[in-house]
């Protein structure tokens, strides 16, 4: 009885084949499954003779034995071929998942622009340490020692004395034109992009670093009326024809005269409004030209050559055009803030 059953089996076994994991399951519950035929047969065998119990105990055996190689050589093939994730039965036909794509910060947008604005008139960009020393981000820039001037930028310092004296974090990209001009001659038409740091309580409207964009232009006779011309320029092509600019008289210690430029308004374009508060202007940038000891502390001829230089914050720019009026907004890292602006400007 038991002998034939497993003979009918075994060819059962040994011809079935199937690429189906349902099959496969099938198969697996019908032979090894807890209610199965070799738990079926295993139960019959339970009542037979002493004698032969002996011959059947290995046939039986061998015949699971058979049974199971079957279904895990299946198994392995099916797997095998179809890779993880098959036995979940993927349906291909449903709409995949889509990615984010990122977008540029805000920030980043609008220095973009500014540089393309420059490039147009033959400025390159130039960009230095963030860590300076003393020399680079005061001294050269005719900052005396123990000169009020220094506290105009609260500074984040490192280190206080030492052998190339205080190091701190630069509070402005002026310490780049130290660098470009301590390591060439002039001529110099470059840009400085860079982030700055300050000693300042953080607020909406104050942080304690920030990102400038600054300028220089050395040459033989370059005049306070080129610096006008080119700044008139970059604010056309900013905020759009028309756009009025005023100079009011300012102090730096590295230029001589020093200026800050205001320009209309370009959110109420001078009526009068909360951004200029009710002003119609509003100041984007501080200028002027370089102080001749300032050429000379870099070792070039400040009787052959002059230059202007100036400088403006990013955020400032950004804050005019896109109505931003809380800069920590800047570096919270909120993209549904952040990717707002791709469109505006790219
Ligand atoms: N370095 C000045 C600042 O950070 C800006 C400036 C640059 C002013 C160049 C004049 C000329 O405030």
């Amino acid at each position: 009885m038991i002998q034939e059953q497993i003979s009918q089996y075994t060819e059962e076994i040994n011809a079935f084949a199937t690429s189906d994991a349902e099959q496969l399951e099938q198969f697996r519950i019908k032979f090894l499954g807890t209610k199965g035929i070799i738990k079926d047969i295993f139960d019959q065998f339970k009542a037979v003779s002493p004698e032969e119990k002996r011959t059947l105990g290995k046939v039986l055996n061998s015949f699971k034995q058979l049974a199971e190689e079957k279904y895990n050589t299946l198994k392995e093939t099916l797997e095998a071929h179809a890779g993880p994730g098959a036995a979940a039965q993927i349906d291909l036909t449903l709409p995949g998942e889509g990615y984010e794509i990122g977008s540029r910060h805000p920030l980043a947008l609008v220095r973009r622009e500014i540089i393309a604005i420059f490039t147009k008139l033959g400025f390159s960009v130039a960009e230095g340490p963030e860590i300076e020393d003393d020399w680079h981000n005061f001294s050269a820039l005719n900052f005396p020692e123990e000169h009020p001037a220094r506290d105009m930028q609260d500074t984040f310092f490192i280190r206080k004395g030492g052998e190339n004296g205080d190091i701190a974090l630069r509070t402005h990209t002026s310490s780049v034109q130290v660098r470009m001009m301590e390591a060439g001659q002039p001529p110099f038409r470059a840009l400085m992009p860079g982030r700055v740091y300050r000693n300042e309580a953080i607020s909406a409207r104050a942080h304690c670093f920030f990102h400038q964009i600054e300028g220089l232009y050395v040459d033989e006779n370059v005049s306070f009326a080129d610096l006008k011309q080119t700044l008139f320029y970059f604010v056309q092509e900013l905020y759009g024809e028309g756009t009025k600019v005023r100079f009011r008289p300012s102090y730096f210690p590295f230029t001589e005269p020093s200026a800050e430029m205001d320009i209309s308004c370009s959110i109420c374009k001078g009526d009068g409004c909360q951004m200029c508060k009710q002003s119609g202007w509003v100041e984007i940038l501080g200028c002027g030209m370089v102080d001749p000891n300032v050429l000379e502390n870099c070792g070039i001829d400040s009787k052959k050559y002059s230059g202007f230089a100036f400088g403006m914050g990013i955020e400032r720019i950004a804050n005019l055009k896109f109505e931003i009026k809380d800069l920590r907004l800047f570096s919270e890292n909120d993209v549904r803030f952040l990717k707002q602006y791709q469109s505006v400007l790219s």
